[in-house]
C-alpha cells in the first residue's frame, strides 16, 4: 500500500480532504490517526476568517451542500496553536491553502516552509463559497496559470493544485495547470449548487449558493479523475476526491487514474471510513495478487483497450 509520490513516502495512498477533518487532531480521541496515508487540513489563510453567517450546511439527496466560507485561524496562530499539535503525529501532512491575491498565496506558503511536518501545499483555487479569490483563480485559465508559476517559483515544496469542477472543460485547466509547473492535480472540489426552503420561500444558505459534496458526486468526480488522467497521467499524479465513501468508490477514482484518493463528506457520517476504505483496498489488492498499488492506478484506461 506504501507509494512514494514527489520523492514523498506515504504509508497508503488514503488522505483526508480538506475541510472534512480538521486538522487530524480533532479525531485523535476516535482513532490513531497515523493509520492514514495522510491528512490534508482545512484551507489556511493569511489572515484569519470568520467564514459566512449560518446556515452554512444543509443535507441533500446523496450529500451536503456547504458554505462555510473558509474559517479558520490564520497562518500565524496555524503555526503557534495547531502545527505543534501535529508536528509529532506519525503520518504525513499537506497545507490546503488560500489567498485572494497571488501574493497571499505566496506569503501563507513561505510562511510554511520551515515547518518540516508540512510536506506539500494544496492549493485551493477551488472554493466556490467566498467573494474573492479561490475559485476565481480556478475558473480563469490565465489568472490560474500565473498563480501557479508564481508560487512555484517562490517555494521549495511540492505544489499541487486543487481544481474546480464548475469549468467547462476539465482537460485545458488540467493540461494548462501542469504546464505552468504543478506538481500535481487533486480533482475535485464541491460543484455549485442551492437548496430552496419551500416553506419559508427562500434559500435555506445565508450565501444562496453552495458547494455539493459526498455520493452525490462520486460519477462526476470520477469523469473528471479520468478525463485529467488522459490529459497529463503520465506527467503528474492525480490524486482524487469527491463522494468516496467506500473503498469501491475508491477503487473507481484509482483505476480511472487517482495515484492517491481523499475521503471527505464521508467523515462526517462515518468517521471510521478512511480507515474501512485502506482495509478494503488492501484486501482487494491481496484477493488479485497485485503487488504494487501502481499497477492499478489507471488500469481503467489500459483494459479498456484491450
Ligand atoms: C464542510 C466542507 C468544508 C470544506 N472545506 C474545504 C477547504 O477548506 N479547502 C478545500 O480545498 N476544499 C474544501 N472542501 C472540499 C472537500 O475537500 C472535497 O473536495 C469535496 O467535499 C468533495 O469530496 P467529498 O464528496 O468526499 O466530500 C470542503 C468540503 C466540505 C464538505
Amino acid at each position: 500500500m506504501e507509494i512514494t509520490l514527489w520523492n514523498i513516502k506515504f504509508k497508503n495512498p488514503v488522505w483526508t480532504a480538506s475541510g472534512t477533518f480538521g486538522y487530524g487532531i480533532e479525531a485523535l480521541e476516535l482513532y490513531d490517526i497515523s493509520k492514514l496515508g495522510a491528512v490534508v487540513t482545512k484551507g489556511i489563510s493569511l489572515k484569519p476568517r470568520r467564514g459566512n453567517e449560518p446556515i452554512r450546511i444543509v443535507e441533500t439527496p446523496c450529500g451536503i451542500l456547504n458554505s462555510i466560507g473558509l474559517q479558520n485561524p490564520g497562518v500565524e496562530n496555524f503555526l503557534k496553536d495547531i502545527y505543534p499539535k501535529i508536528k509529532d503525529i506519525d503520518t504525513r501532512f499537506i497545507a490546503n491553502i488560500f489567498g485572494e491575491t497571488e501574493e497571499e498565496y505566496v506569503e501563507v506558503c513561505l510562511a510554511l516552509e520551515t515547518a518540516e511536518k508540512i510536506v506539500a501545499y494544496e492549493l485551493n483555487l477551488s472554493c466556490p463559497n467566498v467573494k474573492k479569490g479561490g475559485i476565481v483563480f480556478g475558473q480563469d485559465i490565465s489568472l490560474m496559470a500565473s498563480l501557479v508559476e508564481k508560487v512555484k517559483s517562490k517555494v521549495k515544496k511540492p505544489v499541487i493544485v486543487k481544481l474546480s469542477p464548475n469549468v467547462s472543460d476539465i482537460r485545458e485547466f488540467s493540461r494548462v495547470c501542469v504546464e505552468s509547473g504543478a506538481d500535481g492535480l487533486v480533482l475535485i472540489n464541491t460543484l455549485m449548487g442551492m437548496k430552496i426552503d419551500i416553506y419559508r420561500a427562500k434559500p435555506v444558505l445565508s450565501t444562496v449558493t453552495g458547494g455539493l459534496s459526498g455520493p452525490a458526486i462520486l460519477p462526476i468526480a470520477v469523469r473528471m479523475v479520468w478525463q485529467a488522467y488522459e490529459e497529463v497521467g503520465d506527467r503528474v499524479p492525480i490524486i482524487g476526491v469527491g463522494g468516496i465513501g467506500k473503498w469501491e468508490d475508491a477503487m473507481e477514482h484509482i483505476m480511472a487514474g487517482a495515484s492517491a484518493v481523499q475521503v471527505g463528506t464521508a467523515n462526517f457520517y462515518d468517521p471510521f471510513s478512511p480507515l474501512k476504505i485502506i482495509e478494503g483496498i488492501d484486501k482487494f489488492m491481496r484477493e488479485r495478487n497485485v503487488g504494487k498499488f501502481a499497477q492499478i492506478v489507471g488500469i481503467a484506461h489500459r483494459e479498456r483497450l484491450k
